[in-house]
């Protein structure tokens, strides 16, 4: 009797334990609890229950994090170009946890279950998993629950609408072709999965490196975690410990790669529209910048310049001669930017069709036959931009624009987009030999056609730097390519929402990014123009860009008034180019954006994420930026700690208040850091003229110490990574009472021959000494005084 009611609770147990196994293909499988551990080359692989746990050291701030319930994948990441360095310098196996440390970063794996927590090096906890989730599985799909902080906010993720501080919102990465988005869209173009969380005065970044459409949920609808997931593929992250901002962008674009530097003709105003043709047409465009004295430096050709929209061709009617055509417009100063679509037209004939058949470029469904969607052309086939061999072919293609004289190439649709905007998610694509499907490589699809285009177009243009600009991208797009942010409206909300996403895709490590300059569809107003192109003045990427059938954009079509006020601030661009092209310098070598989110500077200051002053930046690293809608002729406006002068008046502010300011059409409320530096040079029309030769050094007083550094290569070539730059470091130190203008570094000789200083704020003061010789100052416009000096290459010190 006994054996029998034991064999009868053995047959119970056992049922009960076959429960878990037949539910987990419906119900969420955690990673479970520790088994063991071994040491790895630059880790540790830890085995669990459910899962295996992989931590690689890729720098002492960094710490990749990859789990999955089978193997690890092979594939190699489209983002990432670091490699792992070092190793946990201690590892210490407690009964309850493993203790793993850098030196910089510890990371505590608490053993039942396994739950992951960073610290920084004082020991303050800078993240951890949410303790009943962890990492989990359900299906195929992956995430990764993280504990909300006590006011922990979120920054960053790239593209993304919504508020600075992401806390309280979920959004999701799925290239998305989105006409006329309304200001609360997601998903939009791109998928950048860095993303920034702040609290206690500690930051900490996750790039959550995994292609498939995915999930970000900052404690939307919940108050218990924040999460990252995708729908397939390896949970893999990677964590940075930096203790700011500024030193996360720059471990995460260490990881990622930094944008090489740009032509400096990419800098200046790009007048585009769908479309310019024919020929003659877009030569009038150009003179008439020229007559009217708007500096600029780019024309658009849209998809009317090609034959049946065919990509790789000209319409011969409309342009039938090309590179005549781009010859005079060469000689007025302009580059051209031909628009190239992905879809490749299925035509009998056609080269670039025939020779993608040829050279099998195209993807395919399962069963071989190649995937045809329809877009501008009619029926399309795709490259498969995940082959190697097809990159190549794809980036020969250029031969016949870049021989045309084209210098600059827009990738378009790249999501990919097409008619019904759904992409059958069976199609294969090579990964890089890999194999994969739509699923995976959707959202790299249209970084790797930028990557293509560029790395085809540099080999094919001698040396000198071409522009790329794409719609879609995926994490790491910065080395390849701008950004732009695809088809927006003509309204005051999308105008103040794009410079929202342009900061946030800086905080997700692509600083070249710009937004249609008064709205790529609906109406736009003189008014919303004005507005628009002014604050527009303000960001790397400068375009004005409009859909077919809208009314004219072009700066002078709305009227004098705004003729006048287009002409003001296309002026103050050029003047700046000497700052904005150092700051590209900066973003070249730290990662750190052009226009940069007041949270990278002062990330702890609570009233910079109150909805009323989140569009405010800074544009380098002193102008303080602030969009006002095109309705609004005053505006109140935050200054952050310090003391802030308006750029327009000099008028100067107290910083860590509001102000209310006037803000008419032709002053926006723009603020230049005390202490500031900003090197200007004269009002030229095009970026390759080199004005009065005088590089204008504006010092704005102020009581703090700073240093500035001035940066200068030719342009337009490489020949800046051989040494033929020119930097040079200026420093203000107001308790010395010294200007000092360091010893040139680099070999590249200034378009400069002359610098003249422009003091603001430095009242009373009517004379300096240069070495030991004392110099009197000049009264300079506004409220300055000035001083100009031979620019040499040694060192000058300036004091009083
Ligand atoms: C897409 C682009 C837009 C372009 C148009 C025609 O809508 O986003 O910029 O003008 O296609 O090529």
């Amino acid at each position: 009797m006994k054996k029998v009611w034991k064999m009868f609770f053995a047959a119970m147990f056992a049922l009960l334990m076959s429960i878990p196994t037949f539910a987990a293909g419906r119900l969420s499988v955690q990673i479970g609890n520790f088994t063991s551990f071994k040491e790895t080359p630059n880790g540790v692989l830890i085995s669990a229950d459910n899962a295996k746990l992989s931590l690689t050291v890729y720098g002492p701030e960094v710490v990749r994090v990859r789990a999955t319930q089978g193997d690890f994948s092979d594939l190699p990441s489209y983002a990432v170009i670091g490699q792992p360095t070092g190793k946990f310098t201690s590892v210490k196996d407690e009964s309850d946890k493993l203790v793993l440390s850098t030196g910089e970063l510890t990371v505590e794996v608490n053993k039942n279950p396994i739950i992951v927590r960073f610290y920084n090096k004082d020991g303050k906890l800078l993240n951890e998993d949410e303790k009943g989730l962890g990492i989990s599985w359900l299906g195929t799909g992956t995430t990764c629950y993280k504990k909300l902080q006590p006011d922990e906010r979120f920054i960053g993720l790239g593209e993304k609408t919504g508020n600075l501080d992401r806390r309280g919102s979920a959004y999701e990465d799925w290239n998305t072709d989105h006409y006329g988005y309304p200001d609360n869209a997601d998903p939009l173009y791109t998928s950048l999965p860095f993303y920034i969380g702040l609290h206690n005065n500690l930051s900490y970044g996750i790039f959550f490196d995994n292609t498939y459409k995915a999930t970000f949920n900052f404690g939307a609808s919940n108050n218990r975690f924040s999460s990252f997931g995708a729908v397939d593929g390896e949970m893999n992250y990677y964590f940075f410990g930096g203790n700011s901002v500024a030193e996360l962008l720059k471990e995460y674009t260490g990881l990622t790669g930094r944008m090489k530097m740009p032509p400096m003709w990419g800098l200046g105003f790009q007048q585009c529209r769908w479309s310019y043709f024919p020929d003659t047409e877009v030569l009038n465009l150009a003179r008439t910048f020229r007559e009217k004295k708007i500096p600029a430096d780019v024309i658009y050709l849209d998809i009317h310049y090609m034959d049946a929209y065919k990509v790789f061709t000209w319409n011969k009617e409309r342009f039938p001669n090309p590179s005549a055509m781009i010859d005079s417009l060469k000689d007025m100063g302009f580059h051209v930017v031909t628009i190239v679509d992905p879809g490749v037209k299925k035509e009998k004939g056609y080269r670039a069709y025939e020779s993608g058949l040829k050279n099998d470029c195209f993807v395919k469904y399962p069963d071989g036959i190649n995937w045809a969607a329809d877009v501008w052309p009619g029926t399309c086939n795709f490259p498969d931009f995940t082959n190697p061999k097809v990159r190549t072919w794809w980036g020969d293609l250029y031969k016949g624009l870049v021989s045309d004289g084209v210098t600059g190439f827009w990738n378009d649709m790249n999501e990919p987009a097409s008619w019904g905007n759904m992409v059958p998610n069976l199609v294969e694509f090579d990964m890089e030999g890999h194999k994969g499907t739509m699923e995976e490589a959707h959202n790299i699809y249209g970084m790797q056609m930028a990557r293509s285009t560029y790395e085809g177009a540099a080999k094919l243009m001698n040396g000198k730097r071409p522009l790329v600009l794409t719609r879609a991208a995926y994490a790491g797009v910065q080395r390849y390519s701008a950004i732009w942010t695809g088809d927006n409206v003509a309204s005051d909300d999308h105008m103040l929402l794009a410079s929202r996403l342009i900061n946030s895709m800086g905080l997700a490590g692509v600083p070249f990014v710009g937004a249609d300059i008064g709205g790529f569809t609906g109406k736009t107003t003189p008014d919303l123009f004005a507005r628009w192109l002014s604050i527009a003045t303000y960001t790397p990427f400068f375009r004005s860009h409009s859909e077919y059938n809208s009314r004219a954009h072009e700066p002078w079509t709305f009227g004098e008034d705004v003729e006048a006020i287009s002409r003001k601030y296309i002026n103050e661009r050029y003047q700046m180019l000497p700052y904005i092209y150092s700051a590209f310098d900066e973003a070249h070598e730290t990662g750190m954006p052009i226009a940069r989110s007041l949270a990278i500077n002062y990330t702890f200051d609570k009233n910079i994420y109150n909805p009323d002053f989140q569009d405010e930046y800074l544009f380098g690293p002193s102008i303080l930026v602030a969009p006002v809608s095109s309705k609004q002729m005053f505006e109140r406006v935050y200054l952050p700690e310090g003391s802030w002068y308006r750029k327009s008046t000099g008028k100067k502010y107290d910083g860590g208040q509001s102000v209310i300011v006037d803000a008419p059409l032709s002053d926006l409320p723009v603020f230049v850091k005390a202490s500031a530096i900003i090197p200007m040079q004269s009002t030229v029309q095009n970026t390759a003229q080199k004005g009065d030769g005088i590089l204008r050094l504006h010092i704005y007083s102020g009581s703090r110490p700073n240093k500035y550094l001035y940066y200068e290569d030719d342009g337009t070539t490489y020949q800046y990574q051989d040494g033929h730059f020119l930097r040079r470091e200026f420093v203000f130190d107001p308790a010395a009472k010294k200007i000092t203008i360091g010893k040139a570094e680099g070999n590249y000789t200034s378009k400069f021959n002359k610098i003249e200083i422009v003091l603001h704020g430095f009242d009373g003061m009517n004379s300096v000494k240069v070495g030991r010789k004392t110099m009197n100052l000049q009264k300079g416009e506004g409220n300055t005084q000035t001083l100009t000096l031979d620019a040499g290459k040694g060192e000058t010190v300036l004091s009083w």
